[in-house]
């Protein structure tokens, strides 16, 4: 097997998408009168909520969940497993669950429904990057970065078996068999 990988989307890209996510946010927000509370879903998003939270400008607090669906497969197991503190702090307030990539839409569906128990006034997803082709489950993100063809993606927080979160561009990853 040798591993092939090609740049989708370069950081100058991501920066500039990320600073418009970051300023649609904040206009969404500025006159809420309500807490805001961003929860990462870590890991994935771990270098996207870093950069998003610096881009928005309105008070908010910052929480983290973890999802894990994936074990060191391309494909998804279909079980989702949440591992998360209490969130009493929810009541009451506006949440933005923020994810870096939506695919079968099943973790984001299975976070807001967790989510929907602690009350707050509302509850929005944001994703770096979406892969319409892949959805199975209804699960619509208010805040997309990007919408991608069906390949799987590393870097700039995503992985592969756990590796090539560090790199800062997204890169499309293929495995080839050698002949
Ligand atoms: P879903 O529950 O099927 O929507 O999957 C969402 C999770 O699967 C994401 O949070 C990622 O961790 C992972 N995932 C889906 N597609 C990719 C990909 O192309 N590269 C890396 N991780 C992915
Ligand atoms: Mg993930």
């Amino acid at each position: 097997m040798s591993t092939q990988m090609e740049i989708l989307i370069d950081q100058e890209t991501i920066s500039k998408r990320v600073a418009a996510l970051g300023a649609q946010i904040t206009s969404d927000y500025e006159n809420s009168g309500r807490p805001l509370i961003v929860i990462c879903v870590l890991k994935g998003a771990m270098i996207f909520m870093s950069d998003l939270v610096r881009v928005i400008d309105v008070p908010l607090q910052m929480e983290v969940i973890v999802a894990s669906s994936y074990g060191s497969e391309q494909q998804s197991s279909g079980i989702v497993k949440l591992e998360y503190q209490s969130f009493e702090a929810l009541a009451g307030a506006d949440v933005i669950v923020v994810d870096d990539i939506s695919d079968s839409g099943r973790t984001l569906k299975r976070i807001a429904h967790t989510l929907a128990a602690y009350e707050p006034n509302s509850v929005r997803s944001c994703v770096l990057l979406d892969k319409p082709s892949r959805r199975e489950v209804e699960c619509k993100a208010k805040y997309i970065g990007f919408e991608i063809p069906d390949a799987f993606v590393v870097g700039y927080g995503l992985d592969y078996a756990g590796q090539y979160r560090e790199l800062p561009d997204i890169m499309v990853i293929t495995e080839l068999e050698n002949e």
